[in-house]
């Protein structure tokens, strides 16, 4: 019984590690870490709208710069908000302990979230706050349900609400029409979010392009030797292939004499 225990407490324990856990259904995310413009879009916004509250300190500026082609000038100019310098790690000036007695928490480091929570996670998280005046800060999140963080991209996105709202039937994965006039078959469902239009600077398609490529960076920062490995990857195999050769011919040689 004990052990029974023990297993539920340990399978329970990434859970509780992950804060508040809920069953939202994740919105998948492609994305390219090789694609230059996307990270660049990323950084900016990175730096933009996150580094008030959150540090990557794991990464330095000058790194971040060259991996993603950006010249140091232009990223001192427009990504360093401080009086940091191009070899310093990206950290922030707010103390944890204010930021506690702010939000209820404190913002985490960054530079290692996308392990922790997936690609996935992060794009919906980042395009899920919605209106909630019960909460201290006005926001409440699909996937992170009563998150000490306000919705800091509203101004983008706009203004997000949740309500009742028609929505197109879907059956084994098809969404449904009706056959005598091509129109979608819809039925009321709550629980939905909907932006009120003209309230943000983008569309939702553009948000959306803007989220996965915050997404990207924060995919690129958790892990920026990815593409480098991969690619020292295939080296070694295309070698053990050649070696491979050898080895065989070699293998022969001794071998030919014993019967
Ligand atoms: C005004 C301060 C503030 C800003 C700006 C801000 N955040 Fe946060 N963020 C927080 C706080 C506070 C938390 C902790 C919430 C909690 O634990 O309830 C948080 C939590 C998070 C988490 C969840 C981390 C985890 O694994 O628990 C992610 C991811 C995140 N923020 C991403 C971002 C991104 C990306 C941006 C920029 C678009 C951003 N935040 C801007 C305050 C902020």
């Amino acid at each position: 019984m004990k052990k029974l225990f023990a297993a539920f407490v340990f399978a329970a324990l990434p859970a509780l590690a992950m804060g508040a856990v809920s069953n939202y259904p994740l919105d998948k995310v492609d994305i390219d870490l090789r694609d230059k413009a996307a990270l660049q879009d990323g950084a900016r916004t990175f730096a933009n709208y996150c580094m008030g509250c959150h540090a990557a300190q794991y990464q330095r500026y000058e790194r971040v710069a060259d991996d993603l082609g950006i010249p140091h000038e232009i990223m001192l100019d427009n990504l360093v908000f401080n009086d940091a310098k191009i070899g310093d790690h990206m950290k922030i000036g707010m103390r944890p302990d204010d930021a506690k007695a702010w939000f209820g928490a404190a913002p985490p480091d960054l530079t290692l979230v996308a392990r922790v929570r997936g690609n996935d996670w992060l794009y919906t998280y980042l395009r899920t706050f919605y209106d909630d005046p019960s909460r201290p800060l006005g926001a409440n999140n699909k996937v992170f349900p009563n998150v000490g963080m306000p919705n800091v991209l509203v101004s983008l996105q706009g203004k997000q609400v949740i309500g009742c709202k028609q929505v197109q039937v879907v059956t084994d994965g098809k969404k449904q029409f009706d056959p005598l006039t091509g129109a979608p078959i819809t039925h009321e469902a709550c629980d939905q979010l909907t932006v009120e239009p003209n309230t943000g600077k983008l569309s939702e398609a553009e948000f959306d392009e803007k989220i996965k490529n915050l997404v990207t960076f924060l995919a690129y920062s958790a892990n920026p030797v990815k593409l480098k490995s991969q690619r020292i990857g295939t080296y070694v195999l295309l070698y053990l292939a050649f070696f491979f050769v050898f080895a065989y011919l070699l293998k022969r040689e001794y071998w030919k004499d014993v019967h």
